[in-house]
């Protein structure tokens, strides 16, 4: 029995203020709140409202000011390029407080909104920490997006200031940004005034001044510029998720709640402290970057990696061992599917064995489901504690885990442990009551969500309401269904909307959906995301063309899948755009996507009771067949 994490997680619930009024005594504040928890409004709930702080000096400056200027604060691998640099606290901050004047020089002001469109180089970073210098909101865009989704962002931010690179580096290919964001910006509605751009060694780019100008001459009389004092409801930053429809969410993220909940999970979920050597194998593009690459390490004033390169072919399946063992890493935390591709390529671990990981103590995994024979290949090979936690955008930390620092509880494999202190986790069956142990159904956290969640969505507090807290009252809906076990561990089992994990990236086929729609020859499509035993899930996109269509199947397939990369990007990884003769509906003319894909999937399923014509689920199971899906997981 875990008695001390129970003790723990029940005072977080039975007393959320006095809780996270502890935990906040454990950051900077140019003032202390006194109101810790405004629930006046709900759902719309305020942490720490009275509270003033900025999240660059809790980042660096607060360290400093102990006198730890001189540990390490980032430390940067690039395989790929072969860049490898260290910062100091002291190192990093000077050149964050640069870039914040440049920044400052060129217009951006607190509130204003940074697009951040760039690669896993420390500039990056700097770029992120400047914002919250100045407080200015950065809004950070993965790099596998297209233009399109670049374009979407910009307006819907209407940010002031672009901050990019010159290009990123794929194994075995080029990204030029430059063109990517010149596309975006002239399909964006809401024009930027400036871009600066960061030109990487022997892949420099034109720049068209005024308007843009390099990182360098960005510098040009930029003056060392101090942390803004920020109200602790300001927001820290804007990060787009895929939704239920087409339109991304901009999650937003608070100053105050995001620094107290992340710096107290580096102890209290992961068992760093300040010593300690921390890697999060993500993008910083992603939620997992944001928050375990940049912000919860420099909050907590520990060491962390930032690793431009891939689990494998960057050169090989021994990459991620190498930097454990070059930067003595004590816990590392990535998606499952770094793990299952490395497992594909090296079964055996035999690059494993060429180096010496004594200093590693535990591997994270997040982002989608972690497989049973993944955790139990790499238990087998590591010999340290293989933590499954189970974590959104919206939230920003883990909502369930192991909370290895306060006690390490047993694995259940399949399971992503226990609710965390400060979410209160139930699960609500489809007849609106409670589920007892062991019971499916919608899995919701009662409100108040804890400090660090998404307190709304930017410029849209309605669709907040309405999406996630509206169909169970009092309750934040998280689009994950499963249950709880009779020892209080969760199992999340499927997403409840259109969202689908392809390599841990959170993809919509309701945006894949719309933009096959937009080929002039489809007249209607389903996407589905199917088992897929490296990336977790795929999406494969069924196609009815318009009547007299004389193209060939082949050409328009291919179109479609041009127009995926196109519209949203590389990361979708939409590689199978499959022409059929009709679409498996309801009588009122739903599409039976879900049925669909168990079809794909191998798995059984049930005729449902309300299909228009069951013959055409075996006309599918046949085009399936014909196109090599069938047992593709
Ligand atoms: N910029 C531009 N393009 C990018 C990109 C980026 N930052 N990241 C990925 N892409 C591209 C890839 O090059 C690939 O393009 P391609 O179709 O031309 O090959 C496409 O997007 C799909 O990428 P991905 O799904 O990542 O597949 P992959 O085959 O390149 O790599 C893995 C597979 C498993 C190695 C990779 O997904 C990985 O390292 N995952 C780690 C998990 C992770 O970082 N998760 C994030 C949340 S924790
Ligand atoms: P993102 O917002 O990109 O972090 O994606 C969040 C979604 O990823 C969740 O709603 C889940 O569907 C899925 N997810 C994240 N972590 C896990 C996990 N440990 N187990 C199962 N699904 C997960």
């Amino acid at each position: 029995m875990s008695l001390n994490f129970n003790k723990i997680y029940q005072e977080s619930i039975n007393n959320p203020e006095k809780f996270w009024k502890e935990a906040s005594e454990d950051i900077f504040w140019f003032k202390k709140p006194t109101k810790i928890l405004n629930k006046s409004n709900p759902p719309f709930f305020k942490w720490y409202e009275d509270g003033v702080t900025n999240t660059c000096y809790n980042a660096l400056d607060f360290h400093i000011d102990q006198g730890k200027g001189n540990k390490t604060a980032l430390i940067y691998d690039s395989p790929i390029t072969g860049n490898k640099s260290k910062f100091t606290y002291d190192q990093l901050r000077s050149k964050v407080s640069k870039f914040a004047g440049a920044l400052k020089n060129q217009g951006v002001n607190k509130g204003d909104r940074v697009i951040i469109y760039m690669p896993m180089i420390p500039e990056a970073v700097i770029a992120m920490l400047a914002c919250a210098r100045i407080g200015a909101i950065h809004s950070v865009v993965f790099g596998g997006f297209a233009s399109n989704e670049l374009a979407s962002r910009i307006d819907d931010s209407e940010a002031k200031l672009l901050v990019t690179a010159s290009c990123g580096f794929e194994p075995g290919r080029t990204v030029e940004y430059k063109p990517l964001v010149d596309e975006a910006i002239k399909q964006a509605q809401h024009k930027i005034s400036k871009m600066i751009l960061f030109q990487r060694k022997g892949n420099e780019v034109k720049l068209n001044a005024p308007m843009e100008i390099s990182w360098d001459e960005a510098h040009a009389n930029a003056k060392d510029t101090d942390c803004v004092e920020m109200n602790s409801n300001e927001f820290a930053y804007i990060l787009y998720t895929s939704g239920t429809t087409g339109t991304p969410k901009g999650i937003v993220r608070d100053i105050g709640g995001h620094i107290v909940a992340l710096k107290w999970t580096m102890k209290n979920i992961y068992n760093i402290d300040e010593d300690d050597i921390w890697w999060s194998a993500s993008d910083i593009g992603w939620i997992v970057g944001h928050s375990y690459i940049v912000y919860a390490p420099l909050f907590k004033g520990c060491t962390t990696v930032l690793f431009e390169g891939k689990p494998v072919g960057t050169p090989d399946a021994g990459a991620f061992w190498k930097i454990i063992s070059d930067y003595k890493v004590k816990s590392l935390f990535t998606a499952p599917t770094a793990f299952r591709a490395i497992k594909k390529e090296d079964p055996e671990g035999k690059f494993f064995s060429k180096y010496d990981l004594s200093k590693f103590e535990s591997l994270f995994l997040a982002g989608e489901r972690a497989d049973p024979d993944t955790i139990k290949w790499a238990e087998n090979l590591l010999k340290v504690p293989v933590i499954d936690h189970w974590w959104q955008t919206e939230t920003s930390w883990a909502i369930s885990s192991n909370c290895t620092g306060i006690e390490m509880m047993k694995t259940k494999y399949g399971s992503a442990c226990k609710a965390v202190p400060g979410y209160d986790v139930k699960i609500i069956k489809s007849d609106q009551t409670l589920a007892k142990p062991n019971e499916m159904g919608d899995i919701v956290v009662k409100l108040p969500l804890p400090p660090g969640t998404f307190p709304t969505l930017w410029n849209a507090d309605q669709r907040y309401k309405e999406n996630y807290m509206s169909n169970y009252e009092g309750y934040y809906q998280t689009y994950d269904a499963g249950h709880i076990d009779e020892d209080g561990y969760i199992w999340i089992m499927s997403r409840t909307d259109d969202i689908i994990n392809v390599a841990g990236h959170r993809l919509s086929t309701g945006a894949i959906e719309e933009v096959l729609s937009e080929h002039q020859s489809v007249a209607e499509c389903a996407v589905l995301g199917i088992a897929d035993k490296l990336k977790g899930q795929l999406p494969i996109g069924l196609i009815v063309l318009k009547a007299g269509v004389d193209k060939d199947n082949d050409t328009i397939s291919k179109e479609c899948i041009q127009m995926v990369r196109d519209k949203i990007g590389p990361v979708a990884a939409f590689k199978v755009a499959i022409v059929i003769k009709r679409l498996p509906k309801t009588r009122s003319g739903k599409i039976l996507r879900g049925t669909i894909r168990k079809i794909a999937d191998n798995v059984e399923y049930k005729m449902p009771p309300t299909i228009d014509d069951p013959a055409i689920l075996d006309e599918i199971k046949q085009d399936l067949i014909d196109n090599k899906i069938l047992n593709n997981g």
